[in-house]
């Protein structure tokens, strides 16, 4: 069955970028010349995903939704529901148990970057039997999620910051899950730090043999934005690819063209509300 569902969490306390998220919500914090969620919404379009449910605190989703509206601009749809309280990842698929409505789900992190070439084929999910966890070697996996693999590429153990790391493979924000994953959200307990943990819900898929993971290889970027130091090689990133090629990464609205969603036309009429910048120049460019 074809995923057509995907999740953007996009809450959380952005405590690590205080004080830049004392009054904004993480995710609208600038890569370069887009807001973060650009980024991670344009994935989601590129895999062919129009039906997305943003998840963010109240607050957060006031300002995404004045932003992005319902989507209809772009040809996807866009829905929002509330996280109170920053619970824990896998609370998403609780909140989002409606949405799903028992269909496989693909989830990103809102402060997630993914960029390079064919990443569209890096990040395809089939085949869909199992569900699925992306993984990125980097130099401080004790940051992240990490994921110990046997020589066969199976899953043999997965934890959420260790601080001892049994590999170098950091869990990206980006998983596939099956139909059962609201269920097996809910019967997840708060881990000492009070959240549900995305590591456990991996486990229960794993321990099912329900799990399989996709290493990244080095034609690849991966940024998770959460310290000021990541935002802004994130930044650098695409700055630096933006002005050497004269592309634009995670343009919603060229993503929504180039995908069929929207028409020239259409397009045309979305670059009349954009006020004169670079943004717009670069997007009449492009038709
Ligand atoms: O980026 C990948 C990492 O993301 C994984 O390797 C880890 O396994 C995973 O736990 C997560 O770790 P972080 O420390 O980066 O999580 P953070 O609290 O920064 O939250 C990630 C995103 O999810 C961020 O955009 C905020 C949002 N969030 C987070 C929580 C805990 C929510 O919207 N609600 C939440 O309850």
């Amino acid at each position: 069955m074809k995923v057509e569902k995907g999740i953007v969490l996009a809450g959380g306390s952005g405590s690590r970028l205080w004080p830049m998220t004392a009054v904004c919500n993480k995710q609208l914090l600038p890569i370069y010349d887009k807001p973060a969620i650009y980024y991670p919404i344009s994935t989601l379009m590129l895999i062919g995903i129009r039906q997305i449910l943003i998840i963010s605190s109240p607050e957060g989703i006031q300002s995404i939704e004045r932003m992005l509206g319902d989507g209809s601009q772009l040809g996807i749809e866009l829905l929002y529901a509330p996280q109170y309280e920053p619970k824990g990842l896998p609370e998403a698929f609780i909140i989002g148990e409606r949405f799903i409505g028992g269909d496989p789900v693909i989830m990103i992190l809102g402060d997630n970057f993914f960029h390079g070439h064919a990443i569209t084929e890096m990040l395809k999910v089939e085949p869909y039997e199992r569900s699925k966890i992306f993984l990125y070697p980097v130099n401080d996996p004790g940051r992240y999620g990490v994921a110990e693999l046997d020589k066969e590429g199976k899953v043999v153990s997965v934890f959420e910051k260790p601080k001892k790391p049994s590999s170098n493979l950091a869990i990206t924000g980006f998983y596939y899950f099956d139909s059962s994953v609201a269920e097996r959200a809910k019967r997840l307990s708060p881990s000492l730090r009070g959240e549900l943990e995305m590591t456990d819900l991996i486990n229960q898929y794993d321990a099912d043999k329900l799990l399989s993971a996709v290493v990244f290889g080095r034609g690849y970027v991966w940024f998770d934005i959460g310290t000021p130091q990541a935002l802004n090689n994130a930044s650098n990133y695409v700055e630096v690819i933006q002005s050497r090629q004269g592309v634009t990464i995670g343009s919603l609205e060229e993503v929504a063209w180039r995908m069929g969603f929207i028409s020239g036309e259409q397009l045309k009429y979305l670059i009349t509300s954009i006020p004169h910048c670079k943004y717009k120049n670069y997007l009449e460019s492009i038709l």
